[in-house]
């Protein structure tokens, strides 16, 4: 029996991104993730780089009516409005319009993501968005190929008042060993505060996030994975402030904690 649990990371939503082509995969997305435990998911549509079409009125829609459509169905599960968001310079300024969605549009975490490629320090970004009121949540640093190659980039971003969400499938190998060898070493660091599922679909980007719950559980310990599973996301989908273990405040508080965890 796997626990309730809420996904603040997914594209759910029908045929506005990569994610869900139709409404027929959407639904079978949320029964889907019903069955393996989730009650809420964030709807995290791309925005911005290649995705700069897709507004955040756009979202709000498609979420709206693809909730009447999950209820209609029948399935137990609540959408809510989020966008995974390209990191652009541009981005402190978007949020500040409205133009960029915040995670179950509460005003409170960003979901961030990198190129694939290439790492760059996110300090000057994180601050920025520690200004507007907003905590940068990093998305799956454990497949971005300069994180890979320097690992300790992860406890950077964390000291710069970031938070790390980490892919379900990385943990059970859905994306390669290299993927899985670094989402297995933030977790035994403890350098992870979301576990999320990233679907895109039912088949190759599935949700799996009880499989990974599990995973986590082996290779630290229950508590860490109630954290990471279900009470940091349950927080972002309330709009409460998620707040590093061992850090008590915004950006720059963190080095004590910091230095305990790496030294
Ligand atoms: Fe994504």
């Amino acid at each position: 029996m796997s626990a309730a649990y809420t996904d603040i990371h997914c594209h759910i939503v029908p045929g506005i991104d990569d994610g869900a082509s139709d409404l027929e995969e959407s639904l079978a997305m949320a029964a889907a993730a019903s069955l393996d435990g989730a009650t809420t998911v964030i709807a995290t549509p791309h925005q911005l780089g290649g995705n700069a079409h897709v507004t955040a009125s756009a979202i709000r829609a498609g979420v709206a009516s693809l909730n009447g459509a999950i209820a209609a169905a029948g399935i137990e599960l609540e959408v809510l409005p989020g966008a995974d968001v390209r990191i652009e310079p541009e981005l402190p300024k978007l949020l500040r319009r409205g133009e960029v969605l915040t995670l179950a549009d509460r005003g409170k975490h960003v979901l961030l993501e990198l190129p694939h490629e290439v790492y760059f320090p996110l300090e000057t970004l994180l601050a920025a968005l520690s200004k507007q009121g907003l905590t940068g949540i990093l998305s799956h640093p454990e497949r971005n190929r300069g994180m890979q190659a320097r690992p300790e980039t992860v406890a950077e971003v964390v000291r710069a008042g970031g938070l790390i969400q980490i892919t379900a499938g990385s943990l059970t190998g859905g994306f390669g060993g290299s993927a899985r060898k670094m989402a297995e070493w933030c977790v035994r660091k403890r350098l992870v505060h979301f576990v999320a599922s990233d679907a895109h679909d039912t088949s190759r980007r599935p949700f799996g996030l009880s499989a990974a719950r599990d995973a986590v559980a082996v290779l630290a310990d229950a508590e860490l994975a109630d954290l990471v599973v279900c009470e940091n996301p349950a927080k972002v989908a309330e709009g409460v402030e998620v707040v590093a273990a061992g850090r008590s405040g915004r950006p720059g508080s963190g080095r004590g904690w910091f230095a305990r965890l790496t030294g």
